[in-house]
């Protein structure tokens, strides 16, 4: 009885989970994304997927998380899309890699973050008018608003 549980849940264990998404590599994203996928190389995240180890580590997917299930049904459900994730959220994502930087400042009890700005307010990876900094707008007019 226990032993063809344990049996059973050792089969288990081995089915893929249910939508896990896998990592697709950011050739996939340039056939249909072809206008950012482009312009990616100038971008201080670009980094070439060849000479990294690990799939995700570089390129689309270590912002956007694992593409597999997006590239057969696009939708903003199916990736990490900040259009539609909470400050929270994004904060998270951008705190995973800089979290050393901002660590110092503290973010998440600043003032900035209470206003509920987050690091998409004010830098824009793939919009920003400024190379020095990805910020959204120039600096001037950034702390106006
Ligand atoms: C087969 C075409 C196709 C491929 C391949 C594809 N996408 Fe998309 N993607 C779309 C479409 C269409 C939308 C818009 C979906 C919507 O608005 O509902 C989208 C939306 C997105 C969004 C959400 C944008 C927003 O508004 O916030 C992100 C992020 C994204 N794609 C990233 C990726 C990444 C990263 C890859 C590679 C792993 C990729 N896409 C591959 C077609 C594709
Ligand atoms: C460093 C994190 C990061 C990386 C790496 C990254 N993105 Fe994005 N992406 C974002 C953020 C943040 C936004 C929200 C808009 C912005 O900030 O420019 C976004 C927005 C998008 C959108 C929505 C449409 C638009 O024009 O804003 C698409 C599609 C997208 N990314 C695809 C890609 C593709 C394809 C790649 C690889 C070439 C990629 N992203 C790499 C962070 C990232
Ligand atoms: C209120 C606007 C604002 C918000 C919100 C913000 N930043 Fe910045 N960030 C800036 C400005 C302005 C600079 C440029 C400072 C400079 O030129 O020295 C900067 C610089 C940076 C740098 C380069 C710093 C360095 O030491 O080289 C990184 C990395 C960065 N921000 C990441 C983030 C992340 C991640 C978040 C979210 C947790 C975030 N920022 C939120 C405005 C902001
Ligand atoms: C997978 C790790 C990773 C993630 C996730 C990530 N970054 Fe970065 N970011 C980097 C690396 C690596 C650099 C290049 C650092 C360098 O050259 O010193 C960088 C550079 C930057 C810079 C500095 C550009 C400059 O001119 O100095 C800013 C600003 C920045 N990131 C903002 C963001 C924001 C905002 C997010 C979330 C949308 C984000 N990053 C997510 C790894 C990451």
């Amino acid at each position: 009885m226990a032993g063809s549980l344990l049996r059973l849940l050792a089969i288990l264990s081995l089915l893929p989970a249910a939508g896990a998404a896998d990592y697709a590599g950011s050739k996939a994203c340039k056939t249909c994304h072809a206008d950012l996928a482009w312009k990616f190389f100038r971008n201080p995240h670009f980094r070439d997927e060849e000479v990294l180890p690990q799939p995700g580590a570089a390129g689309c997917e270590s912002c956007h998380g694992p593409g597999s299930e997006h590239v057969k049904a696009p939708s903003k459900a199916s990736i990490f899309a900040f259009s539609v994730r909470s400050s929270e959220e994004i904060v998270t994502r951008c705190l995973s890699c800089h979290s050393n930087e901002m660590g110092r400042m503290n973010f998440r009890r600043s003032e900035h973050f209470k206003a509920s700005l987050n690091c998409a307010s004010c830098h824009s990876i793939h919009h920003s008018p400024t190379p020095r900094r990805l910020l959204a707008k120039v600096q001037r007019e950034l702390c106006y608003t």
